[in-house]
């Protein structure tokens, strides 16, 4: 099995979308902030923003297929959303590639905190946010509502660069 954590391009994103929209119709990412698939329209201007710059994209690929992806949204602070293919989770992938995202981010001086929010019942993703140096900064009540129709807590996880 040949692994690579890169940087990711455009294309990425919309073969990476294919990977999302199956996880949300399988509804085994219940706590990713969208609950409705990806349309090519969404994909393309998401593309459109890694080409510009405003979002950095990095994959992780098994057999040069990605089938993973960290998206860093640069703003005043980089906010931080990821997934996995679901086929995949559960062998440290998303820890690696969480830990990759944060040694090439730290490489871009003016980058100070990295952010991101996570459902608190989203034992997986919390777990890789700290084991790749994320500290709870605070708590949002009631702040994300699941396709159950309930809402849950959302954390705030920081990392100072
Ligand atoms: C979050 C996600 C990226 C993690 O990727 P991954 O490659 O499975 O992560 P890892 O294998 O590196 O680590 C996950 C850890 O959480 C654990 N875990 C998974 N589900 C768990 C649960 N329900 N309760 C407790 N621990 C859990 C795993 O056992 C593993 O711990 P271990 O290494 O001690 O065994 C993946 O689960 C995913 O894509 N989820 C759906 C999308 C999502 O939630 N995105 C985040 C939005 S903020």
């Amino acid at each position: 099995m040949k692994f690579e954590l890169r940087h990711g391009r455009p294309e990425d994103a919309i073969e990476f979308a294919k990977l999302l929209n199956k996880s949300i119709k399988n509804k085994t990412a219940p706590f990713i902030n969208t609950n409705r698939p990806l349309t090519l329209k969404d994909t393309k201007k998401y593309a459109k923003s890694i080409r510009k710059r405003e979002i950095l994209y990095f994959v992780a690929e098994v057999d040069n297929k990605v089938i993973a992806a960290v998206s860093a949204r640069l703003a005043h602070n980089v906010s931080l959303g990821w997934a996995i293919d679901e086929n995949h989770r559960g062998k440290g992938i998303g820890t690696k590639l969480l830990k990759y995202v944060c040694t090439e981010l730290k490489k871009i001086k003016r980058l100070k905190r990295l952010e991101c929010s996570i459902v608190s019942e989203n034992k997986a993703s919390i777990k890789i946010a700290k084991r790749a140096g994320f500290k709870r900064a605070g708590i949002l009540k009631n702040a994300f509502k699941v396709d159950n129709g309930r809402y849950h807590n959302l954390y705030i996880f920081e990392k100072l660069l």
